[in-house]
């Protein structure tokens, strides 16, 4: 009898690719984004480089960091019918399912001839990550009844993304926070997101279906959808004491409820990516003034700590980003869109690596189900 493989749930430590697009040792609670580490990119790129450096595989001169913002500059617009398809969506509908429906569209407007072709490629990658803060932001404006704002042609990424949510040009701080949360979240290896997108793009179908595929899996609870929930857990807290979060906590855990924005499959110790957000809210709070929900963190992370950080379930990016986020200003539930649009770098970076010497995913199964049974015609079944 053959021997049966054995089956290992959510394919944990199993290799889907030769990669050097991010380095992560989580036991260390290091992460390196082509071999650089996160702390000396989120402190001296912008997100444009670092996009650059993910996707093309090297650090971008001054001229080619020039040329490429001015390529996504230039293409930041939406067509009028990609507007017209958002004002068609349901406005109580959840942004991620907006922004997944305008993508796959995007393949419509924008294609190509093949996925082989360079030229495609190229505009494709320059495409996704100059429309979807466009997208994200139009479709938050025309939810409420408000027209879409038209992207500055002189504002940074990040900077252009906040004032295409309200018209206003943020302060440089805010700016600078939001670049940084960019930069974290734009590559994290082989999470279900970039495997989705590697699965899709493994098939050769075009770049927009495969970022509308990873968003749509980027959705989920237990992935982007995170930080989201974190605010959610944390406003049901009622009483925020020390005593009463550490109660809260050790229910939660016997219960064998998760502790969103805490736990990960790869650290085992504080993600490197909860460390620098923390440091920019301290900033923020300092200027702006601190928030309740900020403390109840804090207090949270240090009661977690005591009871579960033997097991290696420390805060991960999530825990802080919603935070940070809800202190610019930026609703719940932009909160994992704003996940995509940073991701999509690491997702275009992975399919790029995908396709060179492609080989279409087809793993394998564990057969756990019944064979050659026999046929029992519908009126003859009780
Ligand atoms: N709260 C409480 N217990 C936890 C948590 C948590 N957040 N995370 C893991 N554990 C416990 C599990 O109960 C389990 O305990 P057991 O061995 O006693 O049964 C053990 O740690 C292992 O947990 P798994 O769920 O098997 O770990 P896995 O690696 O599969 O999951 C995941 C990782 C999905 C992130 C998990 O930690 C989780 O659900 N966290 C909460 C959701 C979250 O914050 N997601 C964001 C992840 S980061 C990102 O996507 C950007």
């Amino acid at each position: 009898m053959a021997q049966v493989p054995e089956y290992i749930p959510g394919l944990a430590g199993i290799p889907a690719a030769r990669t050097s697009i991010c380095y992560i040792d989580g036991s260390a609670g290091k992460l390196q984004y082509r071999g650089f580490p996160i702390e000396v990119l989120s402190e001296r790129c912008s997100y444009e480089e670092v996009a650059y450096l993910l996707v093309f595989g090297h650090l971008p001169s001054a001229s080619q960091l020039e040329e490429f913002r001015n390529q996504l500059v230039s293409e930041r617009g939406l067509k009028f019918r990609i507007i017209d398809l958002l004002k068609t969506l349901p406005e109580s509908g959840h942004p991620m399912d907006a922004l997944t429906a305008a993508v796959a569209a995007m393949g419509m407007f924008y294609k190509g001839d093949h996925i082989a072709d360079p030229e495609f490629r190229r505009l494709s990658v320059i495409r996704l990550i100059a429309k979807l803060p466009t997208i994200v932001t139009a479709w938050h404006r025309i939810r409420r009844g408000d027209d879409p704002i038209k992207p500055s042609h002189e504002l940074g990424h990040a900077a252009n993304f906040l004032y295409m949510l309200e018209g206003e040009v943020p302060t440089r701080l805010a700016e600078r926070v939001f670049d940084v949360a960019l930069i974290l979240h734009a590559e994290h290896s082989m999470n279900a997101s970039t495997f989705t997108a590697r699965v899709t793009g493994s098939t050769l179908t075009d770049p927009y279906a495969v970022v509308a595929s990873a968003i749509g899996s980027l959705a989920g609870p237990l992935h982007g959808g995170a930080n989201e929930q974190v605010l959610t857990m944390l406003e049901r807290i009622d009483d925020r004491s020390p005593h009463a979060v550490r109660s809260w906590a050790e229910d939660r855990l016997a219960r064998k409820d998760k502790v969103m924005g805490f736990g990960h499959r790869v650290y085992k110790v504080k993600d490197p990516r909860a460390t620098i957000l923390q440091g920019l809210a301290t900033k923020l709070f300092k200027k702006f003034g601190s928030t309740p929900d900020y403390d109840l963190a804090v207090e949270l992370e240090g009661q977690m700590a005591d009871l579960v950080g033997n097991k290696g379930i420390y805060p991960n990016v999530d825990f802080y980003s919603g935070i940070v986020y809800q202190k610019l200003g930026i609703p719940m539930d932009l909160f994992t869109p704003i996940f995509a649009i940073s991701r999509v770098a690491g997702w275009l970076a992975h399919l790029l690596e995908q396709l060179e010497g492609n080989r279409i995913f087809r793993p394998s199964q564990i057969w756990v189900g019944e064979t050659d049974r026999a046929f029992v015609p519908i009126e003859e079944r009780a």
